[in-house]
């Protein structure tokens, strides 16, 4: 018996050098050390043993029996610390950030604006960004000498046999007509979109840009009228300290016409690039409609009269932004798009 228990320890000690695994010191356990293993089994056998020499016997049994025990255990611990460092996950590394898209800050500017104007109770409406020249220069009152039909200011679309000369709006300004022409006075609507110029790109203008109109059209309209609308809205839109003046201007389509500054956002009126040194800002255009723009409209002007105003989108996001190249919006740069 006890060169069995010789033997068994060499077989042991052997398959202990094996032991690689979870899976093999699983082995070893199956073989060595459960109810029907080559261990108990000694033991059971120690009772067929002549009692004389059953302490020494035993003896050695117990000292296989916790020596199987040891390493088994011994193994087990390492086993499972190695297997726990190869899954390690280091929490500490950076993650993988997905980005998130927003709007782009010229269509945010334009919402911005739309909800003050809808707050004052104005609707929104909109009209064709390619016009005919009926709407976008003749019924604006423009003279057929005017400059700004000239092929140098304007995108026309030439379309075989077609004599309404078509063309890439250079305003928004048709949409009032569009709109005298659906609806009834009283009317009080902004229209805002794209338009296009033929314009030298530079970082002050883009020959495609955006543009928000307004028009209120009533029995009694003052001056005064349109000066409050410009200043609540430039005051909601810039904060309650920016100043404005109303500078005497000229549009074909407004009589008298203006155009509105606003005190520079950066130098607080003081002078600095932006506003080239005057402290200033322009910021729109606005007069009373013409009497023959609203005959163009089918409303009669003896009846009804009207103020309106043109902002430019990009002038008040540069505004806005800061961003003083006009060009950086649509340049498409991430880096430039993702501060907004
Ligand atoms: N249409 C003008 C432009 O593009 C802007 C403008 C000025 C619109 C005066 C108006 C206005 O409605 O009354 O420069």
């Amino acid at each position: 018996m006890l060169d069995k228990i010789v033997e068994i320890r060499k077989d042991l000690e052997q398959s202990l050098e094996t032991i690689k695994t979870a899976k093999d010191l699983e082995e070893f356990r199956g073989k060595f050390l459960v109810k029907k293993g080559i261990i108990q089994k000694l033991f059971e056998e120690l009772k067929t043993v002549p009692s004389e020499l059953k302490p020494q016997i035993g003896k050695e049994v117990n000292i296989l029996s916790k020596f199987a025990e040891n390493e088994y255990n011994r193994l087990k611990e390492i086993l499972s610390t190695s297997s726990a460092e190869t899954s390690y996950i280091d929490t500490t590394l950076p993650g993988r950030t997905s980005y998130k898209g927003s709007f782009h800050p010229v269509r945010q500017i334009m919402e911005e604006m739309v909800e003050i104007f809808k707050s004052i109770g104005f609707d929104v409406a909109e009209g064709p960004q390619i016009e005919d020249e009926f709407h976008n220069f003749d019924a604006l009152n423009f003279q057929p000498d005017h400059p700004a039909r000239d092929m140098q200011d304007t995108f026309f679309i030439k379309t075989p046999g077609d004599t309404n000369n078509i063309l890439l709006r250079t305003h928004t300004s048709p949409v009032q007509i569009r709109v005298m022409k659906s609806q009834k006075p009283p009317i009080r609507c902004i229209m805002p979109g794209r338009t296009y110029r033929n314009e030298a790109i530079s970082s002050r203008s883009l020959a495609e840009f955006h543009q928000i109109e307004g028009l209120y059209i009533n029995k009694d309209v003052s001056f005064a009228e349109l000066k409050a609308t410009m200043i609540s809205f430039s005051k909601k839109m810039y904060g309650e300290d920016s100043e404005f003046r109303f500078r005497p201007s000229y549009f074909p389509f407004t009589e008298p016409s203006a155009e509105v500054d606003i005190s520079c956002y950066l130098c607080k009126g003081v002078g600095c690039r932006i506003c080239k040194n005057s402290g200033w800002l322009e910021i729109a255009g606005c007069g009373m409609v013409h009497p023959n723009v609203l005959l163009a409209g089918g409303i009669d002007p003896n009846e009804y009269m009207g103020y309106a105003f043109g902002f430019g989108i990009e002038r008040v996001a540069m505004l806005q932004t800061g961003i003083d190249d006009i060009r950086c919006f649509y340049e498409n740069d991430i880096r430039v798009l993702q501060q907004f």
